[in-house]
């Protein structure tokens, strides 16, 4: 995933101009790939911190780079002066994702950055073949259960809004794909290892899953999935 999406954040940070000597916060690290970025992106001088519940995918070995272990939905990462505070693909997880941004936010000093890169499974609808839409509509219908929300992406500009932020603006963007590439290795992968779930949940046939996973081998199938949102704005004052 972090291959897949790496690109498209760091173009996202650059734009905001975070540079040498910044102070940065990234949550749900996951592997850190990113923050080891921002630590070579923020030197000389600047720090880059990356939590997460789950440290165990994330490699330390970066200097300017300090893991924690933290929870968002617990408060604001402390010292709350960062220059640039970011998630990616984090907050459609959260029980509850309104107070995760407003700890986010919080943690953002005045003048500072926020940016949030959430998924919006818009493209699904129009998704060819019908049996792959028959696919996704039994994946959408099994992830409400679970309690993800696929479709926070365009909820975003509007959280940071109400919480006063300012310069708010969003985009999002689709990756189109065929079968072989990528995207497509990556949902086979995830659905070959939520198999079971899926088809134990009772929305997902197996038959469904197997169509979609031949649609994922097939060099000739182009379609589109995810549109990436990306939300940014500025904390007031600074
Ligand atoms: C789908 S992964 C994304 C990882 C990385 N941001 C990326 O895009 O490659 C979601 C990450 O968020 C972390 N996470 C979920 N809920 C969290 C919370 N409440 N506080 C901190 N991290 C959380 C998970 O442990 C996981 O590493």
């Amino acid at each position: 995933m972090s291959r897949l999406l790496d690109p498209m954040h760091r173009r996202h940070i650059e734009r905001l101009g975070i540079g040498p000597g910044a102070r940065t916060l990234e949550a749900g690290c996951g592997n850190g790939s990113m923050s080891a970025w921002l630590a070579g992106r923020v030197a000389p001088g600047g720090r880059a911190v990356a939590v997460d519940l789950d440290l165990s995918l994330a490699d330390a070995d970066e200097p300017g780079l300090e893991l924690r272990q933290a929870d968002i939905l617990a408060g604001p990462v402390g010292p709350g002066d960062f220059d640039l505070v970011t998630a990616r693909a984090v907050l459609h997880h959260v029980a509850d994702a309104e107070a995760a941004v407003a700890n986010l936010v919080a943690s953002v000093r005045p003048g500072g950055a926020i940016l949030l890169i959430e998924p919006d499974f818009l493209p699904v609808s129009v998704a060819e073949p019908p049996e792959v839409r028959v696919f996704w509509e039994g994946w959408l219908a099994w992830s409400r259960e679970q309690r993800i929300d696929y479709f926070i992406g365009r909820r975003l500009p509007a959280m940071l809004s109400t919480l006063g932020l300012q310069d708010v603006g969003a985009t999002a963007e689709t990756a189109l794909y065929n079968g072989g590439s990528g995207w497509a290795l990556y949902w086979e992968q995830t659905v070959t290892e939520l198999r079971a779930r899926l088809v134990g949940s009772g929305r997902l046939a197996d038959r469904s899953i197997d169509t979609f996973l031949a649609q994922c081998a097939d060099p000739a199938w182009w379609t589109q999935t995810i549109a990436f949102t990306a939300a940014s704005g500025r904390a007031p004052g600074g």
